[in-house]
Formats: structure tokens, sequence, C-alpha cells
């Protein structure tokens, strides 16, 4: 079969020129524009990237229009019914879900490097105790190329894999500690008899002065919490991570780049921004007036956990995590919970209303993650943290992948330049 072609043409009579069309196993085409430049002197233009395909990828695939989530082909909603965390990790990393041995050792690996380097817990000192999870995680998960030099060479798998055990095993330890000192209560030493989440929430909640027994369906809201944020394609902080990695950067420096970009309101940053936003609704008599000023656009007002670039219809995860909220407020008795009746009301007149059904403004992941992470005890301040510990699995894939991409450069966009053309210098007397 022929190559398909894209041809573009100029009003002004330039002669047209073609471009080759790529197709990839499902999903849009893509229009390959590498060499516009080279044949047209242009560049395209797409703040945002609102139509720009940045890199081949085989790991997540999302569908907007039907609000699909897959991880590797595999459904997001089955694998949050099924998986336990790491499976969905090594998932995600390999490419295949794992047979019973292949989990046993991969778990066995992560279990053994959940410690830190004993120096490196000299660093929280460093941060005021009032300090933002997300700010030391920045510090300290950048920090973590000073420690482990013996994996930073880029160029050698095996290095490249013991860097992404070192991760996605310290995240939940680093995570953790920022907590701790947030509270003035001693770091919790990694318990390896216990699985992945529930030594998370053992190094959060647990003391050297009790025992703490796990609860197995809090144990497992939050492992589904964690896989829904593994990973999703090519978002704000997973680019940074692979426009960090395209300049050579090693993966823990790459990784704390990702996590700074997660930060932002408008990415992982709107869990926090939503239970700060319930809060100041405060109660369901004030919605109408809350809603009235996001329409307005008074102040910037938006409404936090709705809306998403590429979700349009609905996002699965959002419905995943709000029956995992029913349930979580079920086993806490907490089924009266003020905020999650706001959040299920304030939901209800926003789908209700004409502003946000024709914007395509829908519930997405992070509208009901607060809820579940209030009930279980976690503050505010970690929601965005515990966000950026589940998709250092995502980070660290696309990283790994972007280096074995033969077509990898380093990324460089061009622009559209509309500051002054050339001049001369003017003296400092001459000048007005
Ligand atoms: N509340 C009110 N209006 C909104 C909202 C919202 N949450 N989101 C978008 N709009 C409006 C926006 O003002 C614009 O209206 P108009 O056409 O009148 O100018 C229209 O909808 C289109 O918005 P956009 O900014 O072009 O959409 P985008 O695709 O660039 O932005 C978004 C997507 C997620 C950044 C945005 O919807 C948003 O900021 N939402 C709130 C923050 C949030 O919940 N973020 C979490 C996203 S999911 C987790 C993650 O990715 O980390």
């Amino acid at each position: 079969m022929s190559e398909k072609l894209a041809t573009l043409s100029f009003s002004d009579g330039k002669p047209s020129v073609d471009f080759p069309v790529l197709g990839g196993s499902v999903g849009p085409e893509v229009i390959d524009v590498r060499a516009l430049y080279a044949k047209t002197g242009m560049f395209t233009y797409d703040p945002g990237f609102m139509s720009t395909a940045s890199c081949r990828s085989n790991i997540t695939y999302i569908d907007g229009d039907e609000g699909i989530l897959q991880y590797r082909g595999y459904p997001i909603e089955q694998l949050a019914e099924h998986c336990s965390f790491l499976e969905v990790a090594y998932l995600i990393l390999n490419g295949e879900l794992p047979n019973q041995r292949q989990l046993e050792v991969f778990v066995d690996i992560i279990t053994h490097h959940t410690m830190v380097h004993e120096q490196l817990v000299r660093f929280y000192s460093g941060f005021r105790r009032d300090a933002h999870p997300m700010a030391v995680l920045c510090g300290v998960v950048g920090a973590l190329s000073a420690f482990y030099h013996d994996s930073i060479d880029i160029n050698d798998p095996p290095s490249r894999e013991i860097s992404a055990f070192r991760l996605i095993a310290k995240l939940p330890t680093i995570t953790a500690m920022s907590y701790k000192y947030n509270t003035g209560q001693p770091f919790m030493y990694p318990r390896n008899s216990l699985s992945y989440v529930e030594n998370f929430l053992y190094m959060m909640f647990g003391t050297p002065c009790e025992e703490r027994k796990p609860n197995p369906v809090l144990t497992r809201a939050m492992e589904r919490i964690l896989i829904l944020h593994a990973d999703h394609e090519q978002n704000a902080s997973t680019s940074t991570v692979r426009l960090a990695g395209s300049t050579g950067a090693n993966p823990f420096a790459c990784i704390a780049a990702g996590i700074a970009s997660l930060w932002g309101p408008a990415h992982g940053g709107a869990n926090e921004a939503v239970l700060k936003m319930l809060g100041e609704i405060g109660d369901a008599k004030n919605i109408p007036s809350f809603i009235k000023r996001v329409k307005d656009k008074e102040g910037h007002a938006m409404l936090m956990g709705f809306g998403h670039r590429v979700y349009k219809n609905y996002d699965p995860r959002a419905k995943i995590i709000q029956k995992t909220c029913h349930e979580v407020l079920e086993e806490l008795d907490l089924k009266d919970d003020k905020l999650f009746k706001l959040a299920l009301a304030l939901e209800k007149v926003a789908l209700e209303d004409d502003y946000f059904i024709k914007r395509k403004l829908y519930p997405n992941v992070d509208f009901y993650s607060g809820i579940v992470y209030k009930a279980l005890g976690i503050p505010v301040s970690m929601f965005t943290a515990i966000f950026a510990l589940a998709r250092t699995v995502g980070w660290i894939a696309q990283w790994t992948e972007l280096i074995g991409d033969p077509d990898q450069k380093i990324g460089r966009p061009r622009q559209l330049f509309t500051g002054a053309a050339g001049r001369d210098f003017v003296p400092m007397e001459k000048r007005k």
C-alpha cells in the first residue's frame, strides 16, 4: 500500500508540500511534520500542545471522547479491580502482567530497596518543620542522584533498571518521612513483612510506641488510588520528565523535575485545591453563589477537580474513585460525611448546568480522591505528594521508553518571535 500523505498548501502561491501520515495501533493518526522546517522554512504553532504528539509510546492509551484509559492495553477498571499496585507497576514497566513467580521476584526487589541512605535522613532537618511535602519531595528525590552514583549511567540498561527499582521503592519512604517531619514524630523504618501499600500507611501513621494493624478496606482503597494515578500518557509532568530526560539528565533529576511540574493546581495540585474549595463553599446552600462566581470567572474562580484536556465525556478514574469513596466512608462509619455530601451536591449542580455541559466539563480523578485521603486521616498538604508517589511508576517507565527510542532527540521547541527586530545599541546619554 502506498504511503498516506497529507498535503499542505499555501494561499500565496508557494508550492504545496507533502508529509507522511503515520498510524498507531489505535487512536488518531499523526502528520509527521519533522521535515516541515527543512521543506518550508516554517514552524508549527501549538501552545499547550493541543494538536501535537511529542513521541511514540506503547505504555498508556487514552480515548478522551469515549472515557477510555488503558495501561498496556488493559482497561483501568479491570486493573483497579483485580491487581495490586506493584502488579500494575510491573505491567507498566515491562509491558506484560507478571506471572506469579515474576511478581514475587519484583515485589522482593522493591521491598528490599525501601530504606533510604541514612545520611539522606539528615536532609530533612534542613527544611522548616512546616515545609510543604512537595517542596521536600522535589529536593530529596533530586538529591538521590548524589547518593546512588552507581546507577546514573543512563546508557547502561542494568543501571536504568536499578534506578527504576530504587525510585519506586523509596518514594513511599521519602513521602512518609516528609509527613513525619511535619508532625514532629520519629521517622518509621520500612517493614519488609508488609505489602507496598501497607508499608506506606505504616510509615505514615505508625509510631514506635504501639503496634498498628492494617485495615484491609483502607489498604485496598489506597492501592486503588495509586493504581489510578500510576500513569496518564503525555501529561504535563510526564512531558517534563521526558524533556529533562532528553538532555541526558539522570533519572533521579528527571523525576524531581516531574514532581515540580505535578505540583501546580491545574495538574496534581488539584486534589489539594478541591478540598480547599469545598471548605470555602462550606455548605450546600452556598453552591449556587459559588457556581455563579465560576461562570463569571470572578477572580479566576474555577470548579477544581472538574475538566480535563483529554477527557471530554467522563474521566473513568473519577467513576472508580467515587465508588472507593463510598466504601471508605462506609467502613469508617462516615456515611454522612459533610464534605462528601457537599461534593456530590456540587457535582450534581455542575453536571446539570449549561456552562459545564457546553464546555464538556466533568469530574476528574481529583474531585473525589481528596475526600478519600481525608477520611484516611491524610492531611491536605500530602495529597499531591501521594499522587507523585504513584506517578513515579509512569514517569520512570516513560523515561525508560524515551532512552530506548531511536527517534529521541533533545527536546527543543522553537517559537513565533514577536519581540524587537535587530537594532543598534543606544548609549545611555541618548536613551529617552
Ligand atoms: N471550572 C470552570 N471552568 C473551566 C474549568 C473548571 N474546572 N476547566 C475548564 N473551564 C473552562 C475554561 O474557562 C474555558 O472556558 P472558556 O471557553 O469560556 O474560556 C473552557 O472551560 C475550556 O478550558 P481550557 O482551559 O481550554 O481547558 P484545558 O483543556 O486547557 O484545561 C484543565 C484542562 C484540567 C487544566 C482545566 O479544566 C482545569 O484547570 N481544571 C481544574 C483543575 C483540575 O481539576 N486539574 C486536574 C486535572 S486531572 C489530574 C491531572 O491531570 O493532574
